[in-house]
């Protein structure tokens, strides 16, 4: 296995260019399943969620090639071949969920296994079965899989109020509608720029949509869906953690296809902490203003709130702020797992349930630490950039999930960053 060798060398100057978000991607991509024409998606990321992806959608006997080095994604589901989601594969990825919508639209039957546990918490998927439930569909949990069923004349649009705020069951109730019978209205719908950009691609496809961005959405159900091409947007998670480089460990960085409107609740955080952030032709420069961050409190929460995927990076700056902040995880249970490895290299964090109070130091130490998920492992890397000596990061593995090429893109703006196997 391999391990991220990091030594905190001060200042970082230059640019780092932003892909498109793993997020989006995973939502673009089993959207393919509604049509039987081709939907190809350009400016997508280099990761192992997407390469999943692309194997549990050739599972189904879709067509999925990978062009200019995994950049454009060509997919065709004119010939699939099974509706059914293993359990091999769905393990290894919850987004796998997002095939089940599609499939139960255009074919009136699927089964998709349940994804099971994580590692930051239960993650259930009982809003997407609801959502399909308002639609008409049948559903039955035999054998850890869910077996769902369309009415004989299809699904039908209905009315879904979801109890609360949920990204994957907005995406998968969203792609269902497109096929169904008549109007569907989603209400207390997700507004993540992922939800705004599935919604373009698919009215490029053909279906009608109205709302998208709003937390109430109205779809017109059609009868078919055609082909599309479409640019999946940047990755505003991707944007913010490389936002923070510069924050932690001083430096000027300018993140190419940044855009201020994907990450506005959290530039506000780094206003508040001292960190300037100004729009460029090309992206956003950030730049830290004081020798040392000030204490700021973040609550997670859905969008346009500050996100649950930026709270661990955000966590890696505060350790050196001055004075003690409070950060609330609003969205996930057991979401602090990097707070242990944080306080490894020095950092003062006490956590109480989804709580956890950051008392500022004033210089982090090089240790070695585990990453525990994809967003902690970040945080790691970036508390690495500022701490003294070698951070030797293991199980880069998650960190493989959602970052291309990191190595690259932080020693591109002078980081001391090395990639090796583990001894
Ligand atoms: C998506 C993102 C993830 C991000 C999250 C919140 C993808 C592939 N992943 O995950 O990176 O952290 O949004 O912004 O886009 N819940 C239920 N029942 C359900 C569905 C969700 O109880 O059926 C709960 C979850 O456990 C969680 C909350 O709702 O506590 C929000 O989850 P949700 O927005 O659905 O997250 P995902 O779509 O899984």
């Amino acid at each position: 296995m391999d391990q991220i060798i990091v030594t905190g060398n001060g200042p970082l100057s230059g640019q780092i260019p932003i892909a498109g978000a793993k997020n989006a991607c995973l939502t673009l991509m089993p959207a393919t399943l509604l049509s039987e024409e081709p939907l190809t998606l350009t400016n997508a990321p280099r990761l192992s969620d997407i390469r999943t992806m692309t194997t549990l959608l050739q599972s189904l006997g879709a067509e999925v090639q990978a062009l200019q080095d995994g950049q454009v994604l060509a997919m065709s589901s004119h010939d699939l071949t099974s509706t059914r989601a293993d359990y091999d594969i769905v393990r290894k990825m919850r987004a796998s969920i997002l095939v089940l919508g599609p499939l139960l639209a255009r074919f009136g039957h699927a089964e998709v296994s349940l994804p099971g546990g994580c590692s930051i918490g239960a993650r259930p998927v009982d809003l997407h079965l609801k959502a399909f439930e308002a639609m008409g569909a049948e559903l039955d949990l035999r054998d850890g899989y869910v077996h769902a069923k369309a009415p004989a004349g299809g699904l039908q649009g209905g009315i879904v109020k979801f109890p609360f705020v949920s990204v994957g069951a907005t995406e998968n109730a969203l792609m269902a509608a497109t096929l169904a019978k008549g109007t569907t209205v989603l209400k207390n719908a997700a507004r993540e720029p992922e939800i705004v950009d599935l919604a373009q691609c698919l009215r490029k496809m053909g279906a009608q949509i109205d709302g998208e961005g709003t937390s109430e959405i109205t779809i017109q159900g059609v009868d078919r869906l055609g082909g599309a091409t479409h640019r999946v947007v940047t990755d505003r998670i991707e944007l913010g953690t490389y936002m923070l480089a510069p924050a932690i460990c001083g430096g000027e960085v300018e993140c190419l296809g940044g855009r201020i409107d994907l990450v506005a609740a959290f530039c506000e955080k780094l206003d508040a902490a001292g960190i300037s952030v100004e729009e460029t032709p090309s992206g956003l420069k950030v730049a830290r203003k004081n020798r040392r961050v000030s204490a700021v409190d973040v609550t997670t929460e859905p969008f346009p709130g500050f996100p649950t995927d930026l709270q661990a990076q955000m966590m890696a700056l505060l350790c050196t702020a001055e004075g003690t902040s409070v950060l609330e995880e609003k969205i996930f249970e057991n979401r602090f797992m990097h707070a242990p490895e944080l306080a490894r290299m020095g950092a003062k964090i006490e956590v109480h349930g989804g709580t956890a109070k950051v008392t500022g130091v004033e210089k982090l130490r090089g240790a070695p630490v585990m990453a525990t998920d994809l967003r902690a492992s970040v945080s790691l890397i970036l508390a690495g950039l500022a701490a003294e000596g070698d951070t030797i990061v293991s199980r880069v593995y998650h960190l493989d999930r959602g970052y291309e090429h990191v190595v690259r893109k932080l020693s591109g703006v002078g980081a001391k960053i090395e990639r090796v196997k583990e001894q």
